[in-house]
């Protein structure tokens, strides 16, 4: 099996050039110029088109039992939508429950990966709870199992969420291990407290979620991880980081000697605060933590993408459908219009919508639409925030986030003349609605790789269920 991409402009993190691209079986074989086909060999003209590496989300869930319910994709709908959105490899993370053996969970998590994904993937290993056994477990983990990156939840008291303990306990050992720890962070008590008090006040749509989290509750959670990272020495990466006040803690933290990464996501980038304010309750749909922010943090967030204070942009893609899932939050639900749930009736308010917008297909588009085409980065930094700098914070350079010989021939040719607009009618994500309904995006993957087969031509999806791998990361965090 040979591909020769030929003519195209390949872009990495660090390299501009019109050149060639040959693929022989999973990996790339030559990257040069007046490349000759192997007999037999595909190939493509990719003359005015971009070649990127594959695109890689740090952050999405796909199997999520959560707030009471399940996120709607599995590994088929979730695999198809990255691939046709040029993200060839997910890191997921797996969230076991408090009372979930952490092993067990991933063994469970993997399962509903293998033999359905389209697209490789790996997982970040969420410690949800820290006991005598739990140290020994992570080091199967990561020493037997191939998994080089842990989560820890600051917020979702009484689910996901650990105590300081705990959290200690966690970086200490993963400090131990070589391990990077992901972190959601906001102040769990704050969030409680917060909710309660606006909840009293009958402020209970989809509008108050915001409110009931400010941006001093994630400044808290992320100022809180710091002092533990820089005591325990671990390395840490903070997730779906929203605002100007949190970057700046973390950069300063950063300043000082942490070892820290830090992420944002792409509907902080592209949505803002009014959204969640929609009439109807179709705010609803806006709904992730932290919340979206208003939108005086979005040139802070491009600009430190810009600048490097912040490393990547994932999605944390958590799909929920509007009709019968956020509104298990409507106060008035209409148990015809939801006929899939109970209603919880007039106790029920935004505390208790689930909390997610799915994007994992849209992630890529839009950071090329609003950001290579607006000015706001330059193509190798969009290479380097959505696909490099992920590769090697999690181990996974130069297998992937790379066009070099011998890394896999995950390959995204990119049509930056395309024209389109973003719709729930076509997305290949298994949601009731898009976040980013109506929006336009300027350019699209016209074809797609997984280790040297096309699983994407012009938009359309002709990859192999099953396919995926899942990769083995090494610890590098030491
Ligand atoms: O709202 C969000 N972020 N949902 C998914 C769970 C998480 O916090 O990452
Ligand atoms: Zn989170
Ligand atoms: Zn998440």
């Amino acid at each position: 099996m040979s591909l020769l991409i030929r003519n195209g402009t390949i872009v990495t993190a660090d390299d501009t050039f019109v050149g060639d691209v040959l693929c022989e079986c999973e990996t790339i074989a030559a990257v040069g110029f007046d490349l000759q086909a192997p007999e037999g060999a595909e190939v493509v003209d990719a003359t005015g088109k971009y070649v990127f590496p594959g695109f890689i989300d740090p952050h999405v869930h796909i199997y999520l039992p959560f707030m009471g319910t399940y996120a709607k994709d599995d590994y088929e709908s979730a695999s198809k939508a990255a691939l046709v959105g040029g993200t060839t490899t997910l890191i997921e993370m797996c969230c076991p429950s408090r009372s979930e053996d952490p092993l067990e969970a991933l063994a469970l998590w993997k399962s509903k990966a293998a033999g359905l994904s389209a697209c490789d993937y790996t997982f970040h290993l969420a410690v949800t709870r820290f006991d005598e056994g739990t140290a020994e477990k992570l080091k199967v983990a990561v020493e037997e199992e191939g998994i080089a990156s842990f989560k820890v939840f600051l917020a979702y008291k009484g689910a996901f969420g650990i105590d300081d303990h705990e959290l200690y306990q966690t970086l200490k050992t993963a400090k131990a291990l070589g391990a990077i720890v992901t972190a959601h962070c906001e102040n769990a008590e704050l969030v409680t407290e917060l909710q309660g008090k606006l909840v009293a006040e009958g402020k209970v749509g989809p509008e108050w979620h915001e409110p009931s989290r400010p941006v001093e509750v994630e400044t808290e959670g992320c100022h809180h991880l710091m002092t533990f990272a820089e005591l325990t020495g671990a390395h840490v990466y903070v997730v779906h980081t929203s605002c100007e006040e949190a970057v700046a803690v973390l950069s300063a933290a950063r300043a000082r000697g942490v070892q820290v990464w830090v992420e944002t996501v792409i509907p902080y980038l592209v949505l803002d605060q009014t959204y969640a304010q929609r009439p109807d309750f179709e705010g609803a749909k806006y709904v992730m933590s932290p919340p979206i922010r208003e939108a005086r943090h979005q040139p802070v967030l491009w600009e430190g993408l810009g600048d490097g204070t912040i490393d990547t942009v994932g999605t944390d893609h958590a799909p929920f459908d509007f009709k019968t899932q956020k509104h298990m939050g409507h106060p008035e639900a209409d148990k015809a219009l939801n006929a899939d749930f109970t209603p919880r009736g007039s106790a029920a308010n935004f505390t208790m919508i689930p909390n997610g917008i799915p994007s994992v297909e849209d992630r890529v588009n839009l950071l090329f639409t609003e950001g290579v085409k607006k000015g706001r980065l330059d193509l190798q930094t969009f290479v380097k925030v959505a696909s490099t700098a992920a590769a090697k914070v999690f181990g996974l350079y130069p297998r992937k986030g790379a066009i070099a010989v011998g890394s896999d021939a995950d390959l995204v040719v990119y049509d930056p003349e395309y024209r389109g607009v973003i719709s729930v009618e076509t997305q290949m994500m298994n949601t009731d609605y898009s976040g980013f309904e109506g929006r336009a995006i300027e350019g699209r993957p016209s074809l797609v790789t997984v280790r040297g087969e096309v699983a994407v031509r012009d938009g359309v999806f002709v990859g192999t269920l099953g396919r995926g791998a899942f990769l083995r990361r090494e610890p590098t965090h030491f």
